[in-house]
Parts: structure tokens; sequence; C-alpha cells
């Protein structure tokens, strides 16, 4: 049950009529400083708290999913405050009625009201809703903690574990090995470095696995790898998704992902894609579809990247003031928020990373290995990769890949 005034002060249910399959409940909820939206499915009963651009358009409302609501429209129909959601979730599921705490029940109990899951070992009902995440880097750690915001259980494994324990304050379970970050778990999620990476951590993991469990590989992995990796999902019987992501640590951070998912729709995920990105792109029915369309997407912004830091570095080289370059292409045709991002971060010199050289360079590799199966020439993204490859060696790996711009120069600037 969802006290009045606590974390969510005022949620009210939208008609399916308005929603299609899924059915949305509008939520008011600022401590996150922004309206999320609750999704529950009546054929699942899965609940899920996703972020949620809701805004005003000339007199309608639009929810981030499908069309403008006119604005009366939507008053009317959020009319009649729902008491419990969850409850009212289990009530139209014909599976879980009669069971004494439905899934979404739970969800509010322990995680969405308070931000904290218990993320329980046990096997039983924790089996559907506990998320086990190995890799807490840079997108694993945003990832992490929109599983919880979203309620779900989750238990995360880390090769530095010390990486991983700051998310134990937010509710996490943090454990030592893959083996017991898997067990029991409905939903294995892998964001690692890279193929090998993954292939690792899941060999480390099978002890904890048990055939059915769904493993949603969120790494870029490339093709070949996520061949091999399907392999092993067959193996041990699991039901294997491959779900790369575009977008980089802040929409991580703030569970505006783009998933990009191939393989069975398994409904465990979700929840899990609904809490870490804004939209689900299904780019195919098996599993490989969606990394193919990954490496397109990191392909056009590793290239774009790179050529920000040339062109930045040719002004440099030729004595053109750099914030005259910034000045020419700013609101133009050739003007887009990803130039911004990267120009800014080589004018100010501010190298952070969101993606770093080394996992850029990575991709590039992926790139050029699918475009040779392929038959397609990829110039760009092979001379990307050797500018990222002298930004590395001068000693910017683990900067932003914005650090490319290095590699214009003999001697950093
Ligand atoms: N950052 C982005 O903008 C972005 C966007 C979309 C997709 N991706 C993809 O998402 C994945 C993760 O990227 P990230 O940016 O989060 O990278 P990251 O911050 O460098 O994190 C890499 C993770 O992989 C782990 N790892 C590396 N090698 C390992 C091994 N041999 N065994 C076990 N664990 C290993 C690291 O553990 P340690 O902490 O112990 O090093 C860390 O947890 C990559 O495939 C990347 O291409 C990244």
């Amino acid at each position: 049950m969802v006290p009045a005034g606590g974390a969510f002060p005022a949620y009210r249910e939208m008609p399916a009529a308005l929603d299609g399959p899924a059915r949305r409940v509008v939520v008011d909820r600022p401590a996150l400083g922004r309206d999320r939206l609750l999704v529950s499915r009546p054929d699942t009963g899965a609940c899920s708290a996703r972020p949620a651009a809701v805004r005003e358009e000339a007199g309608a409302v639009r929810t981030g999913f499908g069309p403008a609501v006119p604005a009366p429209a939507l008053e009317a129909a959020m009319g009649a405050e729902t008491e419990a959601w969850g409850r009212h979730a289990a009530a139209r599921d014909p599976v879980r009625r009669g069971r004494p705490r439905a899934w979404g029940d739970q969800a509010v109990a322990r995680g969405v009201q308070t931000g904290r899951a218990t993320g329980r070992t046990g096997k039983g009902s924790d089996a559907v809703e506990t998320v086990a995440l190995l890799g807490t880097g840079i997108m694993g750690s945003g990832m992490a903690r929109n599983l919880l915001r979203a309620g779900l259980g989750l238990r995360v494994w880390n090769r530095t574990r010390e990486k991983a324990e700051p998310l134990a304050a937010e509710g996490a379970v943090v454990v030592d090995s893959p083996a017991e970050a898997v067990a029991g778990a409905g939903v294995v999620l892998t964001m690692l470095t890279d193929g090998a990476a993954v292939a690792q951590a899941m060999a480390a993991a099978a002890p904890g696995l048990r055939a059915g469990q769904v493993w949603a590989q969120m790494s870029t992995v490339g093709v070949a790898a996520l061949e091999e990796l399907a392999g092993f999902a067959r193996e041990h019987g699991l039901v294997f998704v491959d779900a790369p992501v575009q977008g980089t640590r802040q929409p991580a951070e703030a569970g505006s992902l783009v998933v990009l998912a191939s393989g069975p729709a398994d409904p465990r995920l979700e929840p899990v894609f609904a809490a870490v990105g804004a939209k689900t792109l299904r780019a195919g029915e098996e599993a490989g579809a969606a990394t193919r369309l990954k490496l397109t997407t990191v392909g056009y912004a590793i290239t774009l990247t790179a050529a920000v830091g040339e062109a930045l570095a040719l002004a440099e080289g030729l004595e053109v003031d750099p914030g005259l370059f910034a000045q020419a292409v700013t609101g133009g045709p050739m003007d887009n928020p990803y130039l911004q991002a990267k120009m800014k971060a080589v004018l100010e010199r501010d190298f952070s990373p969101s993606f770093t050289v080394h996992g850029a360079e990575k991709d590039t590799g992926l790139i050029a290995e699918a475009a040779d199966r392929a038959g397609v020439a990829v110039d760009l993204a092979r001379a990307a990769a050797a500018r990222l490859h002298r930004a590395a060696a001068a000693g910017h790996a683990e900067q932003d890949m914005a650090a490319a711009y290095f590699a214009g120069f003999e001697k950093a600037p």
C-alpha cells in the first residue's frame, strides 16, 4: 500500500484505452526532481518506474510514450487516485492473484518507496524479482542506481569490488563473485568492457546459473563475441537477449538510455529496460541484430568525436582561435549536441570520461571486424581508431574519447 504523503504523494491511473498494452500511472515524484512514469502491465503484473518527459505542449500533455493527450482529457482520465497500484496490478494477473504479496507490492514496500532493495538471495519469488548485474563501471553504476530507484532487488558484482561498494548504501547487495550474484536471480545483466570480459565473468558465474534465467548482454561486444556468448547461453539453457545500449554516462545516470534489443522479448526484462532506458528499440528477432545496430550508432558517435577533435587541433595548429571555430558552427546546420559536448570537453580541457578512449578504440576494432565480414569499407572508423590509439599511447586511455584531440599533435599542446 502506498502511504499518502510518502515518496509518491500523488499518483493517478490513466485508463488503458489511452495507453495500448501497458497501463501507465503518472507519478509526481519531487524527491527525484522530475516526473516519473510508473508502468504496470496487466498481462504480467510487472511494474516499473521510469523517467519520463511529461510536458505541456499547447494544451496537450506528452508523456514520452505514444501520442500527446489533450490536457483536459488527461486530467479527467487521472481523476481517481489508485490506492495501491501493486495490489491493483496483481488483482488483474491470474498468475499472481491469490499470492500474499504481488511483485508490485513488494517493490512499493521495499524499493520504490525507500529507494532500497533487500536483494535477498533465496529462490522462489526472488527468482522473479532479483536482478544480478555484473559490472559497475561508468555505465553499470548508473544503470544500477536506476534499477534500485525502480524498486528492483539488485545484486552487483564488480571485478574491483571497491567500485561497486557505494551502491550498497543505495540498496544493492554487493557480492564477491559472479556466481553469488546470479544465484537465484531472475534476470542477469552484463555490462563489462568487451566480449572477453563478459565470457570470463559468465564462466565464473556458471555455478550459480540455472536453466531458464534470462540474460541480457548489454555490453558492446561485437558480432563474433556475441555469437560465442549466445553459444554459452544455449549450453546453460539461458534465455539470451542481445541488448547493447545507446547513450553514455549521463543517460545511464538519468535512466534515459536507448536499449537496442534483439532475441526473445522476455517480460522479465520489461521492468529492467524501463528502469535503465527511455525506450527500447527492437532490432530483430535473433540475437546479433541489436549488436549490429549498436556498431552503426557507436561508429557514428566515435567518428563524429574524432572529427571534432581533429577540427579543433587543426584550428590550433593554424593559429585559429578554437573559440572562433565554435562560433562558426554553433547554431548552424553543422551544429549538434554531440559536437557541443565534445567541443566543450576539448576547449575546457575536461576529459572526465563518459566513454573512454580505450573503450572507443575497442569499438572501432569491433566495427572493422564486422565491416570486414560484410565487405564494407569503414575508412572513417579506421582513421578514428588510429587517432584513439595515438591518444591512448600518449597517456589518455582512461580519459573521455574527446581526448582523441591530442592525436593531432606530436607533443601535447
Ligand atoms: N561509456 C559509454 O558511453 C558507453 C555507452 C554505451 C555502451 N558502452 C559499453 O558498455 C560497456 C561498459 O562500458 P563502461 O563505459 O561502463 O566501461 P568502464 O567504466 O571501463 O567499465 C568496464 C567494466 O568492465 C569490467 N571489466 C573489464 N575487464 C574485465 C575482466 N577481464 N573481467 C571482469 N570485469 C572486467 C571493469 O571492472 P573493473 O572496475 O574491475 O575495471 C568494469 O566493471 C562497454 O562494452 C562499452 O563499450 C559504453
